[in-house]
């Protein structure tokens, strides 16, 4: 039966945040670490229809886990960020298992996801591929080594990270991780299953940080040594970044830019960077390449990606219609509650 709130949200223009029902049936997934990221990868997958079960710490940790995220499904669907009938989805497609070597037993698929320590997650995939000789095995780490993860696995060729990103369940973005060691066969399911998650895979290599981390702390430490400079505040520095260049984000990573920009026009601005700030802004070998050759990008017709000229005036239309779109939703959800709630007023001394 759904509630009033679930009709509500039914016929509400919601995005659906994974793979249509099916597109994982039949899929058998165990997920290592139900907690908050562990958590969120099973809804996802539970509502693109595999059978995912849960494991935990203890059998009691991984029923609360189970308790936890229909509830919190329930509430999505509300809210009308799941879908209307995600709970009833869910509650035929997760299940909480009493211990680790009951979750994986016929799973094809399981997903690693205790907290971020060696000393954790090494004893737990060694129990897991111990428990089950067959299945792929996925961590979600965020910045150990796919190689040092996988010393602690038998059979290391069926080993890789699947790195989903806070929210799993709204955040389409993947990082797939082999090793140097992981068979193309282990790539390829962890490769099917996210897309059929309906999120969006990236196979990268095995590096520290693999991309998203590089990308997101090489921003942040040049964030904090300016305002550890006293150039301005975090607040304006969020605020820059949110109404500048980072409004592009959504819709261009930094190539498509770049190209956008002109190379010449970013080969100059590092010219003057790489003067201040040598080993931080030397100008990119690629890029001076680029320009050395006369690629600059779209005016060109070519420079980090094969864009060409006559795509320019459709993809500035897109480019203009996504911002003021991007900024409509802006102005619809209002700004992010980062501030301080104001101290109840005194009506007497306002007054
Ligand atoms: N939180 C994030 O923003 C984020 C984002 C991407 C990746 N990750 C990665 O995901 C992983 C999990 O992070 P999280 O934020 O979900 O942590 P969490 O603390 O919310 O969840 C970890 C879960 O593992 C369980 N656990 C602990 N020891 C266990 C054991 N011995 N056996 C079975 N289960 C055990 C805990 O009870 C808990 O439910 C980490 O590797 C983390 O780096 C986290």
């Amino acid at each position: 039966m759904t509630t009033p709130a679930a009709d509500e949200a039914a016929t509400a223009p919601t995005h659906v945040p994974s793979g249509s029902p099916g597109d994982g049936a039949g899929r058998q997934i165990a997920v290592v670490g139900a907690g908050y990221m562990g958590g969120g990868i099973a809804q996802v997958l539970g509502l693109a229809g595999a059978d995912v079960k849960l494991a935990d710490v203890s059998a009691a940790a991984a029923h609360a886990s189970y308790d936890r995220l229909l509830t919190e499904a329930g509430q999505f669907a509300a809210d009308g960020l799941f879908p209307a009938d995600a709970v009833e989805r869910l509650t035929a497609r997760l299940q909480a298992s009493d211990s680790i070597e009951e979750a994986v037993a016929g799973a094809e698929f399981v997903m690693e996801a205790v907290p971020e320590q060696v000393e954790i997650k090494h004893p737990i995939l060694t129990r897991i591929s111990r428990a089950n000789t067959d299945a792929v095995i996925a961590s979600n780490t965020s910045t150990l080594s796919i190689a040092l993860l996988a010393e602690a696995v038998e059979g290391a060729q069926r080993f890789l990270g699947v790195h989903f990103s806070n929210p799993a369940p709204f955040i389409p973005g993947v990082e797939i991780i082999p090793h140097e060691r992981t068979s193309q066969a282990a790539t390829d399911l962890a490769v099917a299953i996210v897309a059929e998650a309906g999120k969006r895979g990236a196979v990268i290599k095995d590096v520290t940080g693999f991309v998203l981390n590089r990308l997101q702390y090489a921003l942040f430490t040049e964030a904090s040594r300016l305002v550890e400079e006293g150039v301005t505040s975090a607040e304006e520095v969020d605020a820059i970044v949110r109404t500048t260049f980072g409004f592009r984000l959504p819709f261009f990573g930094p190539f498509v830019i770049a190209d956008m920009a002109g190379l010449d026009v970013y080969a100059a601005c590092y010219r003057s960077l790489q003067q201040t700030y040598p080993e931080r802004f030397a100008t990119p070998r690629a890029l001076a390449e680029l320009v050395e050759g006369g690629h600059l990008g779209t005016k060109t017709g070519g420079g980090f990606l094969p864009l060409t000229a006559e795509q320019v005036p459709e993809l500035i239309s897109y480019r203009n219609r996504a911002y003021v779109r991007l900024q409509e939703l802006l102005d619809e959800l209002g700004p992010a509650p980062t501030q301080p709630v104001p101290a109840e007023s005194d009506g007497d001394a306002a007054g």
